[in-house]
């Protein structure tokens, strides 16, 4: 049985799903790191996360340890979280505020910006200037704050110039969060992707859901030039609106944008369909303007409503372990308690996410069977699952050192 990356791809079967070993092999997984994780832009946090001066987020990818920090002079910027002494991490809370970045084990302190500015008793010849945190790529976008580990990052703005117009009404700059939850799912991460790439299962999994997003397969999709009339008539009152809202999707096939109308009637994500804040989070100019969908490969899919957004982050955090982080923003002046109730801003998504962590689980389960067998996806249903795929298996195929992977169509 070929266990090599290579060999797996070269064999795999076109619009089905990918062998076993994909989805739970510790060598994939360091594969999937190594070729997609420490090499591709990734979102961290939304920059609201950050408001002040001092303000500190930690994030960890794979072996590598970050800490995002805005500096003094307004800036967001990133930084491995280890110190350039004897590599201590530096910032052990998950988020905090500090006026420097102080190592807790010697005490070397640092500039926001990353530069060293007191190491005490060093020799004569120490030169601080070379001992500043190391810096991590760090870009963003309308809001949302990116990170890339590799020494040379990828292209950021092909994606940010397409997608800035989309978000820029909906104001993420005042934002704060009102909620955020991180749970863990004992899934691969691409079975994560696999489940949000479509709504073939949001009927028999998500009862809270599916009172206000339609399981329509179109919306989910991935058919450019096939957008039915009703999606092309909502798209075309928002634009006439002077909101951003036809599909596109990236050439390569690595980010999708797309303003969906939700049910007849709904205009929020919550249980009768109503939006959940006032004042609104953005410019959007009716209530009814749907849910801009976003997803950027391979850490965030995103929902932004009328009244408040939503931002989730995929993690992968061992073999058969993801984490997905959601966060809800909502206007920095809006009062939890007066302008929105807390669980009705977020009990449809808390719900969803656990449903989704379940389904997720019982695949992964399912798979580890040996009597698992790579399944037939649905074109109708599952155009998205079949895109995200091809889009692995061809990142993988080119990085890993062949060109034989994507299996012919
Ligand atoms: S390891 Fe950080 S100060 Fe020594
Ligand atoms: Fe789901």
């Amino acid at each position: 049985m070929p266990t090599h990356v290579q060999d797996l791809l070269a064999r795999r079967t076109p619009r089905h799903a990918l062998e076993q070993p994909f989805y739970g092999d510790p060598d994939i997984y360091q594969a999937d790191l190594e070729a997609i994780f420490y090499r591709e832009w990734l979102f961290a946090i939304p920059a609201c996360e950050v408001p002040k001066a001092g303000n500190y987020v930690t994030h960890q990818v794979g072996a590598y340890r970050v800490v995002i920090v805005r500096g003094a002079d307004g800036a967001i910027r990133a930084f491995h979280n280890t110190c350039r002494h004897r590599g201590s991490i530096l910032c052990k809370a998950a988020k905090g505020t500090a006026p420097k970045l102080v190592c807790p084990y010697h005490q070397w302190t640092y500039e926001l910006d990353g530069r060293l500015i007191w190491a005490r008793d060093m020799d004569a010849d120490f030169d601080a200037s070379r001992h500043g945190l190391r810096p991590v790529h760090c870009r963003e976008l309308a809001g949302l704050v990116y990170i890339c580990l590799a020494e040379t990052p990828p292209d950021f703005d092909t994606y940010a110039d397409l997608a800035r117009p989309y978000l820029e009404p909906h104001d993420l700059g005042n934002a704060k969060i009102a909620f955020e939850s991180s749970i863990i799912e004992e899934g691969n991460w691409k079975l994560v992707w696999e489940n949000n790439r479509e709504c073939y299962h949001c009927g028999g999994n998500h009862p809270a859901l599916c009172r206000t997003f339609p399981d329509d397969p179109a919306v989910t999709g991935i058919e450019d030039g096939a957008t039915p009339p009703h999606l092309m008539a909502h798209f075309d009152r928002c634009e006439a609106a002077g909101l951003p809202s036809r599909f596109h999707i990236a050439e390569d096939g690595q980010f999708r944008i797309a303003r969906m109308p939700l049910k007849v009637g709904a205009k929020s994500y919550t249980m009768d369909g109503g939006l959940a804040v006032q004042p609104w989070l953005g410019r959007v100019p009716f209530d009814d303007a749907g849910s801009l969908l976003k997803f950027h490969y391979p850490t965030t899919w995103n929902h932004f409503l009328p009244d408040h957004a939503i931002v989730f982050r995929v993690t992968p955090v061992g073999p058969k372990q993801t984490q997905v982080t959601t966060k809800w923003l909502v206007n920095k002046d809006a009062i939890e308690g007066r302008d929105y109730d807390l669980q009705r801003l977020t009990e449809v998504w808390i719900a969803t996410n656990d449903e989704d962590r379940r389904v997720v689980e019982d695949n992964q389960q399912g798979i580890d069977s040996p009597a698992y067998r790579p399944g037939p996806y649905s074109s109708t249903q599952e155009s998205g699952v079949i895109q995200f795929v091809d889009w692995y298996a061809r990142v993988m195929g080119e990085r890993t050192g062949g060109a034989a992977a994507v299996a012919a169509e």
